[in-house]
């Protein structure tokens, strides 16, 4: 989601500099900004002096330390506490004292991520929705220690990012995953029953319920290890049984097959390749 939080930036006309892990990661990062620009460009919502202009807002680096100037810091790794907290102590180590770090992360705690800084109160969740150039909604993710102030000020720059805000304490998968994955990991414990097909579930919540994709489709889109994590993480917070993930998410994340990023997931998105789960 890095690369669409970075356009989303630059489309407002903020600068952004976009910190990748390695090469081959900043590499691909820079060819999704060169691509959904240029789609953009294709369907003549932009022109190609402002597809160009958008881009030069945006420096590449795989060094965190340029970040030592940013006022704002918005982390969009995976969900994985431990690195989260890895990161946020070298933020914390590298930004200057006034600046805010705020997480995507789809549901961990960002509580537990503001304890590893020295300014808790100036980290929050800054959460997007994906594809991020696209969906309307930032959750703004306050803690009990985020400082009075902080929470309106992000609300006020989602909404010059284009976005509409809405503001959550800090529970796991705050508003939307918390509805969201209970829905997607039941459509997996129904295509795990034999109620309906794949295709089937995906058709009958798209047609029957107006969606814009089926479930399938959807957590695909989202990464399954995403997803799974998402259901992990709602499982530990309240113990029930609906929440643990579906064995066939475990199955396709532990075979690697982790939905559009990797090619399949559910479905396949690679023409050549053999569909997953019928
Ligand atoms: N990046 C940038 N722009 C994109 C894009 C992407 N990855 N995918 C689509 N778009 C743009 C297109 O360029 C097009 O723009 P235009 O209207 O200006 O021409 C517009 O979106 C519509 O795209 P398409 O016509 O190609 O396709 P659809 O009409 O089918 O829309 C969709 C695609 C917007 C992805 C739509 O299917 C949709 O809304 N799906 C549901 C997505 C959703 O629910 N996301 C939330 C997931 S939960 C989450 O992210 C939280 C996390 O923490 C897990």
């Amino acid at each position: 989601m890095g690369a669409g939080i970075a356009e989303v930036f630059a489309r407002a006309g903020l600068r952004v500099i976009g910190v990748e892990a390695d090469e081959a990661a900043l590499s691909r990062g820079r060819g999704h900004l060169e691509g959904s620009t240029g789609r953009a460009v294709a369907r003549g919502r932009m022109t190609a002096e402002e597809q160009a202009a958008l881009l030069g807002r945006i420096a590449f680096t795989t060094s965190r330390d340029d970040l030592a100037g940013a006022d704002l810091v918005v982390e969009a790794i995976p969900e994985v506490m431990e690195f989260k907290r890895g990161l946020f102590a070298d933020l914390d180590r590298i930004c200057k004292p006034s600046a805010v770090l705020a997480t995507n992360t789809s549901s961990l705690s960002v509580t537990a991520i503001a304890a590893t800084t020295s300014r808790p109160a100036q980290v929050i969740g800054m959460h997007f929705f994906n594809p991020a150039p696209v969906m309307r909604l930032v959750e703004v993710v306050r803690t009990v220690v985020t400082e009075d102030g902080l929470p309106d000020e992000i609300a006020g720059l989602a909404r010059r990012l284009g976005k509409t805000p809405v503001t959550v304490g800090d529970r796991a998968g705050f508003v939307v995953n918390r509805l969201l994955l209970s829905y997607l990991n039941h459509a997996c414990a129904l295509l795990e029953t034999g109620l309906a097909s794949r295709d089937d579930i995906d058709a009958a919540m798209r047609l029957g319920v107006g969606l814009p994709m089926g479930p399938f489709t959807l957590l695909d889109l989202i990464g399954l290890d995403t997803s799974y994590e998402v259901c992990e993480v709602l499982f530990r917070e309240s113990r029930e049984r609906r929440h643990a993930p579906a064995p066939i998410l475990r199955e396709l994340v532990t075979a690697g097959l982790l939905g559009r990023k990797t090619g399949r997931g559910f479905h396949s998105h690679d023409r050549d390749a053999p569909e997953t789960a019928g």
